[in-house]
Order: structure tokens, then C-alpha cells, then sequence
């Protein structure tokens, strides 16, 4: 291990941007067919694997929809959320902001509350059992309708005061931010801090919308707002952080290198730039193999390193305790690594 790699690791970090479905591994996904007597199209876990051969956002949706057949317990949902929980521990990560989109589930006839109890009760658990702090953002699908989306919030009330906010993922082009005015002004007087995928494969002017007419409290990606530099002056004014994931926009052919990726150009447009994992078992990493493969990629010094992990803890949504501490746990590991 490099003395990057291994201060990377070690480096308290804070994770804004993961998909607990996309944190489903092969091997578990597998485990999870055969305990549910589902039948999947692939022979084995490495066979399924070698299947991440993705050409743009829309050919790795299919295949992860298509991979969120097999939750459909609560005990699946727990079991999905804790692994990731107790990963994302190893990888040195003490703040997690996980996202999920009931839509996959409740289409297909599961309970909004089979979803709900079973993320819930694992985040919950690792609180107690691994000591790492995370909540929940509810996602909806933006290539489904705004009634859909309405009908996802009125669902998710009851456990609205255990919510960390709404965001909003899926097939970005041709789904405008300005799709769901309505539903994110409705998220909003309902008292939810709000987050939307922008800027992923669609263009600055959706960057836009999700800033001037939704209000969002961050950006998740945000990489093309770098075409329109008011817009970016707006964004560094407003002080949203981007949650940027770098191994997620090199296998969805977003950039054709991660040594081409924008992570640099985003940082020294003064923008708050944080690194995530998105969809690690789908990507290939999790957050810290993010940022040991950023690091490398764009020769990140330290100083950057560090500046990101921060970021991480000042755009997460927890209170200013929670953050002063962390931001203190990043000072002492920083003071006692020798390099
Ligand atoms: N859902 C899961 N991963 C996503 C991504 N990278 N973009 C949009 N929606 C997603
Ligand atoms: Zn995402």
C-alpha cells in the first residue's frame, strides 16, 4: 500500500452519495435470488460481474433495477444496508448519507413499509453496534411522473422525522429538474431538505433548474455546470456542495479517463466538492478507492485529500456538533500520519 493509499483509508470520511441498491454485491445478490427462490439470468456471482459492462447511465439502470428484484423482505433490506454500513466502517467512513428509491419496490407490489423498517433498523443498529453515524434521503424516479413522486411523499410520512431529505435519481436526459417543481416545492414546505441528481449526463441548463427554480440544499454530480461559469459563480455563492463520484462517471462513460475527469477543474472553480461512491458494487469502489484512484489520476496532493474529506462533513446534513468532531477527528489523524 501506497503512504497515500493507506492515509486515505484511515482518513475520517464522510459519504454523501451512495445508493444502498447499487451497494448490492453479486455474491449477495445472489444469496438473496436464492433465499427469495428467484431465478437470475446470469450462472454465478463472477459471471454477473463481468456483466458491469456499461455503455451510458441508461444501460446500468437496466441491469440495476433489474438487480433490485431480489429485495423484498425487510430482512433484505436490513441485510443490504448493514453490509454496506459495516464496509463503509473498514473504509473509514464515520458519516453516511444513504440514499434509496421505494419506486423499484413498491411497483412491484412491496411495502413502503417492508422498505422503510428494514433501512431504518439497520441504520439504527450500526449506530449502536459499529458506532458510525447515517441517515436516510428518500429518492424518487424522475422518469416516472410528478403525481408518482407526490404519491412517494404522501407515502413515506410516517417516518418523515427519521428522513434526511428527498433527492431524486434515475435517466436524467429528458427529465428536466423542472419536471418536478411542484414535487420538490411540496418536499419542501413539508420541512425536508432536498437533493436532486443534475449534471450527470445532462446538460448545465439542468444544473440550473436544480439550483434557481427546485432551491436544492446540494447538488448530486453537478459536473456540467462547469460549461456555464455564472452558473458556477451562483452555485459557489449559494455554498452548495456538489457530491461528486469519479469511478461512477469513468464506467458510465461520463469522462473517457478518470485523468480527464473534471474533479480538478470543479475544485479550483472554487466550488464544494466532495467525492462518493454512487454505486460502489456496480463501480468498482467504494469511497475510499475513489479517492486513491482520484488522487493518482489527477496528482491530488494532501492538502486536496484533505480539503475533500472536509467537505464531506461540512455539506452533510447533521448538526454543527456532529460536524465540529469530525472535522477535529480529520485534524488529529492528519497531525499524528507520518508520510
Ligand atoms: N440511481 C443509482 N445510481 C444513479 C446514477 N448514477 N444516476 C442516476 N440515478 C441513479
Ligand atoms: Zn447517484
Amino acid at each position: 500500500m501506497t503512504n497515500y493509499e493507506s492515509f486515505i483509508r484511515g482518513l475520517p470520511k464522510a459519504e454523501l452519495h451512495m445508493h444502498i441498491e447499487g451497494s448490492l454485491e453479486p455474491r449477495m445478490m445472489f444469496d438473496l435470488a436464492a433465499r427469495n427462490g428467484l431465478k437470475l439470468r446470469w450462472g454465478s456471482p463472477s459471471e454477473l460481474q463481468a456483466a458491469y459492462q456499461f455503455t451510458n447511465l441508461q444501460s446500468f439502470l437496466d441491469l440495476y433495477y433489474e438487480g433490485c428484484r431480489v429485495l423484498i423482505h425487510e430482512q433484505d433490506f436490513y441485510d443490504v444496508t448493514a453490509a454496506y454500513l459495516r464496509r463503509a466502517k473498514q473504509d473509514g467512513v464515520i458519516r453516511a448519507e444513504l440514499l434509496i428509491g421505494p419506486q423499484s419496490f413498491t411497483t412491484r407490489g412491496v411495502g413502503i413499509e417492508t422498505v422503510m423498517n428494514g433501512v431504518l433498523r439497520a441504520i439504527e443498529d450500526a449506530r449502536h453496534d459499529l458506532a458510525i453515524s447515517s441517515g436516510l434521503i428518500v429518492t424518487a424516479q424522475r422518469h416516472r411522473t410528478e403525481a408518482d413522486a407526490m404519491l412517494l411523499l404522501d407515502q413515506i410520512m410516517p417516518w418523515s422525522d427519521r428522513i434526511l431529505g428527498i433527492g431524486m435519481g434515475g435517466a436524467e436526459v429528458g427529465n428536466p429538474p423542472s419536471k418536478f417543481v411542484n414535487f420538490f416545492r411540496a418536499c419542501r414546505d413539508r420541512g425536508f431538505r432536498i437533493t436532486i441528481h443534475a449534471g450527470e449526463e445532462g446538460p448545465a441548463s439542468y444544473v440550473r433548474e436544480a439550483v434557481e427554480l427546485l432551491r436544492v440544499d446540494r447538488i448530486d454530480h453537478g459536473n456540467s455546470c462547469l460549461a456555464d461559469p455564472e452558473l458556477v459563480a451562483e452555485i459557489v455563492r449559494r455554498k452548495l456542495a456538489l457530491t461528486v463520484c469519479p469511478l461512477s462517471n469513468l464506467r458510465l462513460k461520463g469522462v473517457p479517463s478518470l485523468e480527464q475527469h473534471p474533479l480538478r477543474a470543479l475544485i479550483n472553480a472554487g466550488l464544494h466538492v466532495t467525492v462518493n461512491s454512487d454505486d460502489p458494487s456496480y463501480f468498482g469502489g467504494y469511497v475510499s478507492e475513489n479517492l486513491i484512484e482520484c488522487q493518482r489520476a489527477l496528482d491530488l496532493s494532501l492538502n486536496d485529500v484533505v480539503d475533500l474529506a472536509r467537505n464531506g462533513f461540512t455539506a452533510a446534513f447533521i448538526s454543527p456538533d456532529e460536524r465540529d468532531k469530525a472535522l477535529a477527528s480529520i485534524d488529529s489523524y492528519v497531525a499524528a500520519f507520518r508520510m
